[in-house]
This record gives structure tokens, C-alpha cells and sequence, in this order.
């Protein structure tokens, strides 16, 4: 049983991950600061799990940072907590410079603080797995070839640059001080529990509710999608059998434009939850793009396949109906996040955007 320091566990793809590991019986560390986007309920079924400890806290704060290492004595970090959505920070930058940047660099200089003093046995063991992404990469034209570990980094949106600078920053605390480090960059995911500001909940949760279907520009922007229990397995590979101070390329090899992701959440909501007033497709609505659109991310996970065996288990169109079944047969889960501040983001980010019927 190994014991794990995860950050940002109550989120979407944190919350996955802490669920894997506790079925497989690691004892996990949780710490969340509960913004917006963490939620308790993503880990209802571990209430009273005696090896699911939940620390409420920044990864800013080094005191309680220390205080859980030095408590738990973990066998690795998992850094999963960041800001994570490109039009929030298209409209507040400094919350993102904030958690991704300054927030890394706090809880890299406190875990590093840490392990420095272990026992040699331990400080060989011992790793720092930082969860990235593709969009750090910038944006490809149709017909480039897909991400890999030896793209240049080329972030466009205050997002992807903070998660650029972060891994900046990790990189150079393994080739500085010998930080036991492994780094991800994984491409847009998918699944249950995913916070419905994102393309594929908000789209899912607009036409349960007859809403209009906002699709950024034309739709023909394309993103190489996931599922979120594949990411989780793929990091779990990177953990156990990684080589320190690499950087592993993840993705779905599942290019599609969003407006074909849009088009098959609906026909598959007009198969679950058919309509009386009609097809689900006919509420898509074009809208003004997002500034700085990437057009296209796709990724090479070659090395990854070759060096550690992965290969997904989903298939996007089968994870895709499985997840607008999860979003249909888990209404409490949607009403919660639905909150007050839920309907005020979707005025701040769509009430102002023109809106066309057609591209
Ligand atoms: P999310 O927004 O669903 O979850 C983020 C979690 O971090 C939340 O639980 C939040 O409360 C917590 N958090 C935020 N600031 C914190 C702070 N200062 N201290 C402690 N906790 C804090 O995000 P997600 O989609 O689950 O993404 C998780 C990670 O994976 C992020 O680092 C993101 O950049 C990366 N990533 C996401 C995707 C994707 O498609 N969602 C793809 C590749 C990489
Ligand atoms: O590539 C990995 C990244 O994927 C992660 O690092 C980010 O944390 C994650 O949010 C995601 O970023 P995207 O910007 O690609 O995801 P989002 O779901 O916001 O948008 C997906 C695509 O859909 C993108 O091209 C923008 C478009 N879109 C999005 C929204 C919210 C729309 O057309 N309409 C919308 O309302």
C-alpha cells in the first residue's frame, strides 16, 4: 500500500484518480481548497474511508504543507490542483498566475524541503508527478504533426501559460537539486463529474434544459479527447514506471471538430432523453469565438505506449454515451453544482456573445 499526497482530489480528474487509488487500497491525501470546481460530492462513496483523509487547504501554504508531510510521510505527490478553464482566464488571469504559478512553485519548494532531508533509500523512491497539458504546446494547423515530448512550448492563453510556467518550474527543480520529478501533458478529457463549464457537461446539461448550444467561431476547431478513468490509468503507469525528469505525452488519438462532439451529444441524448419539442441538434447556436482560439491539439503518445504499455480502454463515442448517461442518471450531483455562481459565470462568459444559426 503505498500512501499519496494528491492535490486537487475533489476536482474532475483528481477526484477520478482518488477513487482508482483507494479501490486498488493506497492511502490518499486530499488536499483541496474547494474552489468553484472542487467538490465534495465527486467523493460520496469514500465518506468514512479511514484512508481518505480530506485536508480542506491551499497548496500555497507551506505550514500545512509541511504538516502533511511530515504527518503522512507519502511515497509521492500527485499535483492535480490548478485553475483549469481557458475562458476564466481569459477574463482573470491573476487567479491562474496565483494557483498555477505561485502555487506550484510554493508546494515544489515545499515538498523538495521535504524530501532533501529523507533517507537515501527514500529520496530515490520518492516522486513528483506533475499533471500537465497539451495546451502548452500552442496550436497545430490541419495538417501538422500531433504533440509530442519534444514539441516547443508555445502557450497562447493565460491558461496554458501559467501550466507552461509551471512545468518550467518543475522541470527545473529536477535538473537543479535532482527533484525526483515526472511531468504529463495530456490532452482535453472527458467523463463523469466534469465541472459543466466545460464543452461536453455544458452542452449535455444546455439541451436537458432546452437551452441554446453555444459553439464558439464556426466549430471546426478540433480537440483530441480522453476518458478520464484512461488518463488516470495512463498516470498511474507514469508514477510506477516512469523515468524521473521525463515529460509523458497522453491522448485519446480521438480528433474530432466540436461541432461533431456537439452533434453526437446530442443524438445520443435524443436516443436516452428524446425530446417531444424535438431534436437536440436543432438548439446549436454559433457564437462569437473565444479569443485566441487554439485551432487544433493532437497528441503523439507513442512514448508512452512503447515505454510503459498503455493503451486506452475507451473508445470516444462509447465513453461519450456512457458519460451523457452518467449526467442523466445523476440529477442531485447536476442541481448541486448548479449554484448561484454556476448561472452567474453563463451570464459573465455568454450573455455578451453574438449568436447565429447557422456557421
Ligand atoms: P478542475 O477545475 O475540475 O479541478 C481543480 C481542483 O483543484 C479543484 O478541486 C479545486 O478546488 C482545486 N484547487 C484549485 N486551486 C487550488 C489551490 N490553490 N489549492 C488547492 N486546491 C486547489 O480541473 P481538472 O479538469 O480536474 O484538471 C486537473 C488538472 O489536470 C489541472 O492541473 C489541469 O491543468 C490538468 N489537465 C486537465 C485536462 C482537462 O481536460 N480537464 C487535460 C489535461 C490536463
Ligand atoms: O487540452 C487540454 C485542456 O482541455 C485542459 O488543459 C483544460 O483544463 C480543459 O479545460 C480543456 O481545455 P479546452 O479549452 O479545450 O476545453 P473546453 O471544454 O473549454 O472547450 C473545448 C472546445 O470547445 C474548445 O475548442 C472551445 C469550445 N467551446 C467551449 C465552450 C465552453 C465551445 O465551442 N463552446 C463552449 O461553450
Amino acid at each position: 500500500m503505498a500512501t499519496l499526497l494528491v492535490t486537487g482530489g475533489a476536482g474532475f480528474i483528481g477526484s477520478c484518480y482518488v477513487l482508482a487509488r483507494r479501490a486498488a487500497g493506497d492511502r490518499v491525501i486530499n488536499l483541496d481548497k474547494l474552489t468553484y470546481s472542487g467538490n465534495m460530492g465527486n467523493l460520496l462513496s469514500l465518506k468514512g474511508d479511514a484512508d481518505h483523509i480530506f485536508v480542506r487547504g491551499d497548496i500555497g501554504n507551506a505550514e500545512l504543507v509541511r504538516h502533511l508531510l511530515e504527518t503522512y510521510a507519502p511515497d509521492a505527490v500527485l499535483h492535480f490542483a490548478a485553475e483549469s478553464h481557458v475562458d476564466r482566464s481569459i477574463l482573470d488571469p491573476g487567479a491562474f498566475v496565483r494557483t498555477n504559478v505561485l502555487g506550484t512553485c510554493a508546494l515544489l519548494h515545499s515538498v523538495y524541503g521535504w524530501w532533501k532531508d529523507l533517507a537515501e533509500e527514500r529520496r530515490q523512491t520518492f516522486r513528483f508527478l506533475h499533471v500537465s497539458t497539451d495546451e502548452v504546446f500552442g496550436a497545430l494547423r490541419p495538417d501538422d504533426d500531433a504533440f509530442s515530448e519534444e514539441t516547443a512550448y508555445a502557450p497562447n492563453s493565460p491558461y496554458s501559460a501559467s501550466k507552461a510556467a509551471s512545468d518550467h518550474f518543475v522541470r527545473a527543480y529536477h535538473e537543479t537539486y535532482g527533484f525526483p520529478t515526472l511531468i504529463t501533458n495530456c490532452s482535453n478529457n472527458y467523463g463523469p463529474r466534469q465541472f459543466p463549464e466545460k464543452l461536453i457537461p455544458l452542452v449535455t446539461l444546455n439541451a436537458l434544459a432546452r437551452k441554446p448550444l453555444p459553439v464558439y467561431g464556426t466549430g471546426s476547431n478540433i480537440r483530441d479527447w480522453l476518458h478520464v478513468e484512461d488518463h488516470c490509468t495512463a498516470l498511474q503507469l507514469v508514477l510506477e514506471a516512469g523515468r524521473v525528469g521525463q515529460t509523458y505525452a497522453i491522448g485519446g488519438r480521438s480528433e474530432r471538430t466540436n461541432l461533431e462532439v456537439v452533434r453526437t451529444v446530442c443524438a445520443a441524448l435524443d436516443e436516452m432523453a428524446p425530446s417531444r419539442e424535438g431534436p437536440y441538434a436543432e438548439l446549436v447556436r454559433f457564437v462569437t469565438d473565444r479569443p485566441g482560439h487554439d485551432f487544433r491539439y493532437a497528441i503523439d503518445c507513442s512514448k508512452l505506449c512503447r515505454e510503459l504499455g498503455w493503451q486506452p480502454a475507451h473508445t470516444f463515442e462509447e465513453g461519450l454515451r456512457e458519460t451523457v448517461r452518467w449526467y442523466l442518471d445523476n440529477r442531485e450531483w447536476v442541481e448541486n453544482v448548479q449554484s448561484g455562481d454556476y448561472r452567474k459565470w453563463l451570464d459573465v462568459n455568454y450573455a455578451g456573445r453574438v449568436q447565429r444559426v447557422s456557421a
